[in-house]
C-alpha cells in the first residue's frame, strides 16, 4: 500500500494541493470501484480534499488488505471481497442509502441504482469505464447531472486501456499459467483500445496473434497492424489461448465448445465476468469433470477428453488469481488524476447538466498531461 502510494506521483501532488484548497469540504463521495492499492491511493487523495468517502468494491475484485487500510484511514467501506451478485447489489445500495453528493462509478453500478431511487442533492459524478458508459448513455435525460466518463479521455485510452491492460493481461497469463508465449497461437476477441494492447503485448512476446472483432473497421485496423483476422470459427479452432476483451456479454459460450482444441486456455480481460459464459460452459452436458488445476486455473474436462482451462473463473484476469496486481501504477496514477480533477470540477460546479455522460473536459486532459510530463522531467 505504501509502495503504491509513494509511486503515485501525480496523486501525491494533487493531494498536497487539495490539502490546502479543500474542494470537497462538507461533501460525501460514494464509490463503487475495485478496492485495491491503487484505488486506495485515489480515495485517500479525495479525503485529503475534504471528502467523506463511503466505498464499496466491484464484483470479484475487492482485496481484503485494501479494505482494512481504508477503514484504518477513516473511509467507510461497505461489504468485503465477494463474487455473489446479490451481496454486491446490497453493498451498492447501502452506499446509495448514504445519499452521497458525488458518485464515483465503475461499470454504471451506482448510477443505474441511483435512478431507481433518485435524490435531488446529487451533484453528479464520474464513470470510469466503457462498460459503464454503454449502460448510462441512454439514460442521460433521467440523470440530468454532470457525469464525466474517464474512459473517454484520450489519456485513459492510450495510457491505461492500450498500454497497461495489454501489459497486465500478459503479465497475469504468465504469472497464473507459467507457460511460454513463444509461438503460442493466441486469439484476442475485441480490438478496441484494450484489445489492441493485449494483441500487441502477446505479439511482442513472440506469440502468433489472431484478432476477432464484430466491427469490420476494427478488423481492418488489426489487419493493417499486422495481425491475422480469420473468421470466428477458424480463430477459435486454431487458438491455444483465447482472450476476450470486448465489454460485451456472452462472447464465448458453451456453443463454442465443439470448436475448441484440447488444452486451450480461456481468459477474460473485459469488465464483466460474463464475456465468457463460464457457468454455462461448466454446466454443459458434454462436461465430464471440473478440477482446480492450480491457483486461478479451473480445468473443464469434456467427454471426448479435451481439456479447457478457464483462468480466474472468467473474472478480469489482471485483477484476480494469485497476487493480482492490476494495471501498472503509472497508468492508474494518470487515470486517477483525471478522476480527482473531474470530481473536483463537478463539486465546484465547473461542469453542468449538459455535461452528462461526456468525455473528460479537454482542459483537464491537458492539465494532467502537463503535470505528468513535469514529474517525469524532474
Ligand atoms: N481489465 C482491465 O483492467 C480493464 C481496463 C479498462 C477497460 N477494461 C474493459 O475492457 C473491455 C474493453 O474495453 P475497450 O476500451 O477496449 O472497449 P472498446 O469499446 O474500445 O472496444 C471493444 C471492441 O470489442 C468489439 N466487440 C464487441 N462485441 C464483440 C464480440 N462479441 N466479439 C468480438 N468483438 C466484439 C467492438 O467492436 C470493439 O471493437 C470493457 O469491458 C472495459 O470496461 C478492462
Amino acid at each position: 500500500m505504501e509502495w503504491v502510494g509513494d509511486s503515485c506521483g501525480l496523486l501525491g501532488a494533487i493531494g498536497t494541493e487539495l490539502d490546502a484548497r479543500q474542494p470537497f469540504a462538507g461533501k460525501r463521495i460514494g464509490t463503487g470501484i475495485h478496492l485495491e492499492p491503487k484505488t486506495v491511493a485515489l480515495l485517500v487523495t479525495l479525503q485529503r480534499g475534504g471528502a467523506e468517502v463511503i466505498a464499496t468494491g466491484n464484483l470479484g475484485t475487492t482485496q481484503a488488505e485494501a479494505v482494512s487500510h481504508l477503514q484504518a484511514n477513516g473511509v467507510a467501506v461497505v461489504g468485503g471481497p465477494t463474487t455473489d451478485p446479490d451481496e454486491h447489489d446490497a453493498s451498492l445500495r447501502e452506499v446509495l442509502a448514504a445519499e452521497p453528493d458525488l458518485l464515483l462509478d465503475n461499470g454504471g453500478d451506482l448510477f443505474v441504482r441511483y435512478l431507481e431511487a433518485p435524490y435531488e442533492h446529487l451533484l453528479g459524478g464520474t464513470e470510469e469505464t466503457t462498460s459503464g458508459r454503454m449502460r448510462l448513455e441512454s439514460r442521460r435525460r433521467e440523470i440530468r447531472r454532470p457525469l464525466l466518463v474517464i474512459n473517454d479521455s484520450p489519456i485513459k485510452q492510450f495510457a491505461e486501456n492500450k498500454h497497461a491492460v495489454g501489459q497486465s493481461v500478459l503479465e497475469s497469463f504468465l504469472r497464473i499459467t507459467n507457460r511460454s508465449t513463444n509461438g503460442l497461437r493466441v486469439t484476442v476477441f475485441g480490438y478496441g483500445a484494450c484489445g489492441k494492447g493485449v494483441a500487441q503485448n502477446f505479439g511482442r512476446a513472440c506469440a502468433d496473434v489472431a484478432v476477432v472483432d464484430v466491427d469490420p473497421v476494427a478488423r481492418l485496423e488489426a489487419c493493417l497492424d499486422g495481425f491475422a483476422v480469420p473468421d470466428r470459427a477458424e480463430a477459435l479452432a486454431g487458438a491455444e489461448v483465447v482472450v476476450t476483451v470486448t465489454g460485451a456479454q456472452r462472447v464465448l459460450t458453451a456453443e463454442d465448445l465443439p470448436l475448441l482444441r484440447d488444452d486451450v486456455i480461456l481468459a477474460n480481460g473485459g469488465h464483466f465476468p460474463t464475456e465468457i459464459a463460464v457457468e454455462e460452459i461448466m454446466a454443459h452436458a458434454s462436461v465430464r469433470d471440473i478440477r482446480d488445476a492450480a491457483d486461478g486455473i479451473e480445468t473443464v474436462v469434456l467427454d471426448d477428453d479435451r481439456r479447457v482451462h478457464v483462468l480466474t473463473h472468467g473474472f478480469m484476469v489482471n485483477l484476480n488469481g494469485p497476487r493480482p496486481l492490476g494495471n501498472s501504477i503509472g497508468s492508474m496514477d494518470l487515470g486517477f488524476a483525471l478522476q480527482a480533477r473531474c470530481l473536483e470540477a463537478v463539486a465546484l460546479g465547473q461542469v453542468g447538466a449538459a455535461d452528462c455522460v461526456v468525455p473528460v473536459p479537454p482542459r483537464i486532459d491537458r492539465e494532467v498531461a502537463e503535470a505528468y510530463l513535469a514529474l517525469r522531467a524532474r
